[in-house]
């Protein structure tokens, strides 16, 4: 068993979640405090004493690794060409926009979600169509109504967070293909943003289903956007990858980037290559130290704070905790004042609500909580 228990010193490393609010505890952005699997760590040390650094291509053992992990993760035989390598998943977002999207023309995207998911509408001058997710049967999923209603002629794309970031839902197979449908409809691009999904819990009880697993006639109007830096935690890297079966959709995504996006960093390829050919028994242990801390972190807030609503959290280490019942009129700066640093919902569409990252040491975790509790107690 990997140890995730030791605390490591991250102050002072130019590190956006440690040093941005250096004054307060930081449980913020999607970044763990723990180190990359050890193969990740000394497959990045090998690159580095070749000592050269010039402009990289992704080499065939990785485009081979990431092959191996579509067959045997999301059971899809990828060929080479869908493959496209990228810096980082916003700017495929980004890139999505632009290449499908025109002035006024609409994305449309299910709240909360992901502030970027929110924002990437102004790089193709087009407008945001935003809809609340729905609680039905103690369980956030997609609201068919509100959908149907607030889809327009000129919505092109939807963007999809599967496993959901901020509320840890895994969507169900019939909940993806009733929104590939939805899509077909209305003549909408999927993007299905899936950074998450070797972060489920609990993945017999919550199996992921890809948009790669539609139906052929489905799939063909998806990108599926993927990548090793979460479950790795190399985000500092930047390194992802979007896989587009069709090809059209495949030329207009890619003419669309013209000189924009720089060259992707040589060691990047190397760890992303070591994650997933050799991070599988690190990802099974630390899926065990993330489980134990997301059950602390459910247990103890739906305790002491019984009228905060805390999400059954099936993925990622992000829990959104929705404090719109509570006196307390602004978590956040309650959290703040009690010195916490968490993700402020009103980025994520909706206000009163924070989002907590538990991707770190548990005694540092239970310390946070009692501090959050006492600080919702108001
Ligand atoms: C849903 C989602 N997409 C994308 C990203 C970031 O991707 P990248 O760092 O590759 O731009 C995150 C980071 O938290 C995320 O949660």
């Amino acid at each position: 068993m990997m140890n995730f228990d030791t605390p490591i010193a991250r102050n002072g490393t130019g590190s956006l979640k440690w040093d941005r609010r250096s004054d307060l505890d930081p449980f913020w952005v999607a970044d763990m405090d723990f180190t990359s699997p050890p193969e990740v760590i000394d497959a990045i040390h090998r690159r580095v004493d070749h000592g050269v650094f010039g402009y990289a291509v992704p080499h065939s053992s990785l485009v081979e690794t990431l092959q191996g992990y579509l067959q045997e993760r999301i059971g899809y035989a990828c060929p080479e060409e869908e493959i496209i390598h990228l810096g980082g998943l916003v700017p495929a977002l980004s890139l999505a926009a632009r290449a499908f999207g025109k002035t006024g023309e609409k994305v449309l995207t299910c709240t909360p979600i992901y502030p970027p998911f929110l924002g990437i509408h102004h790089d193709a001058s087009m407008d945001l169509i935003s809809v609340n997710h729905i609680k039905i049967n103690e369980q956030w999923t997609f609201d068919w109504q509100a959908l149907e209603d607030k889809v327009t002629p000129d919505t092109k794309i939807f963007l999809l967070s599967n496993p959901q970031n901020p509320m840890g839902r895994v969507f169900k197979d019939e909940e993806i293909t009733q929104l590939a449908s939805f899509c077909e409809k209305h003549d909408l691009i999927l993007l299905s943003d899936e950074i998450h999904c070797d972060l489920i819990l609990d993945e017999k009880r919550t199996p992921h289903f890809s948009a790669l697993n539609l139906p052929e006639s489905l799939r063909d109007r998806t990108i599926t956007l993927l990548a090793p830096s979460k479950t790795y935690n190399i985000a500092g890297l930047g390194y992802a990858f979007a896989i587009i079966p069709n090809d059209s959709i495949r030329r207009r995504f890619t003419a669309v980037r013209g000189h924009t996006l720089p060259e992707i960093n040589c060691i990047a390829y190397y760890a992303a290559e070591a994650a997933y050919k050799h991070g599988e028994p690190w990802r099974q242990d630390l899926l065990t130290y993330l489980r134990e801390n997301r059950d602390l972190l459910t247990s103890t807030i739906r305790q002491k704070v019984p009228d905060a609503n805390v999400p059954d959290i099936e993925a990622t280490y992000l829990a959104w905790v929705d404090c719109r019942s509570l006196q307390v009129r602004d978590p956040v700066q309650a959290a703040e004042d009690s010195g916490l640093f968490l993700s402020d919902g009103k980025f994520f569409g909706e206000d009163r609500c924070v989002r907590i990252n538990f991707g770190t040491q548990t005694k540092r975790l239970k310390l946070a909580l009692s501090k959050f509790c006492d600080a919702m107690g108001l």
